[in-house]
């Protein structure tokens, strides 16, 4: 079996809001997407940012968009993300009644399709979804918050979908999302992860960019690519 390079995401979140597109510079020469957390105060209770400041993002880096909404009616918005130009749009499993066909609309409007699955949701019920889905993103936190202290059982999830993934030769993305950190993102790895979103390990770090590029060499040293 052939084990892909690893994905490091820098997550927006824990960037400075007022300087989004100089961090956004920051780590455009070691990122290999960039994490946007989208949230409705519905969904999660929190509230970020929404399509107009991701199109004025866009506009302002070649870095491929992993948009992570996390908002009710996913449906209603999702596609917007993908037409805006965005490399995958992940929506929650717990937000849509009918994800396949989503999928099939993001996929047709020219982006990936990603599933994200938050902690307190199984994995077992949305396995045999996933041949419709590029990403599988499984929360290693409760959605909502950056800065949240690592979960390690949430990583059986991750387990169970790798072994899933390899099993049919699915072609997908296992991310994981929340807490990831130097002392985290190994385990996460050796569990069946290989893309990994990071905030606060990447923006709190006096050098962000090195940040990643630690954050990636840590990964692939605990799963070497072939
Ligand atoms: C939280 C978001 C995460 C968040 C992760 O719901 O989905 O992407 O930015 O932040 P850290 O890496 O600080 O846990
Ligand atoms: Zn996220």
């Amino acid at each position: 079996m052939t084990v892909p390079a690893p994905i490091v995401a820098p997550s927006i979140l824990a960037a400075d809001f007022a300087r989004l597109a100089d961090e956004v510079h920051a780590v455009e020469s070691t990122a290999d997407w960039l994490h946007v957390d989208v949230m409705d105060n519905h969904f999660v209770p929190n509230l970020t940012i929404g399509l107009p400041v991701v199109q004025s993002l866009l506009a302002v880096t070649t870095l491929p968009f992993d948009v992570h909404l996390m908002i009710e009616d996913p449906r209603r918005w999702a596609p917007s993300y993908a037409d805006a130009g965005a490399y995958n749009v992940t929506f929650h499993a717990e937000a849509c009644d009918n994800p396949v066909s989503l999928a099939k609309d993001l996929r047709s409007a020219g982006a990936k399709a990603g599933l994200a699955i938050d902690r307190d949701t199984p994995i077992e019920p949305y396995l045999d979804l996933l041949p419709s889905f590029d990403t599988l993103l499984i929360m290693t936190i409760k959605a909502g918050f950056g800065g949240q202290r690592f979960i390690p059982e949430l990583l059986d999830k991750v387990r169970t979908a790798r072994q899933h993934a390899d099993a049919g030769h699915l072609e997908l993305r296992i991310e994981v999302d929340g807490g990831i950190a130097a002392d985290t993102i190994e385990q996460a790895a050796v569990a069946g992860a290989d893309a990994f979103v990071a905030g606060t390990a990447v923006y709190a770090a006096a050098d962000p960019a090195a940040a990643v590029t630690q954050l990636r060499r840590l990964a692939e040293r605990a799963v070497p690519p072939t």
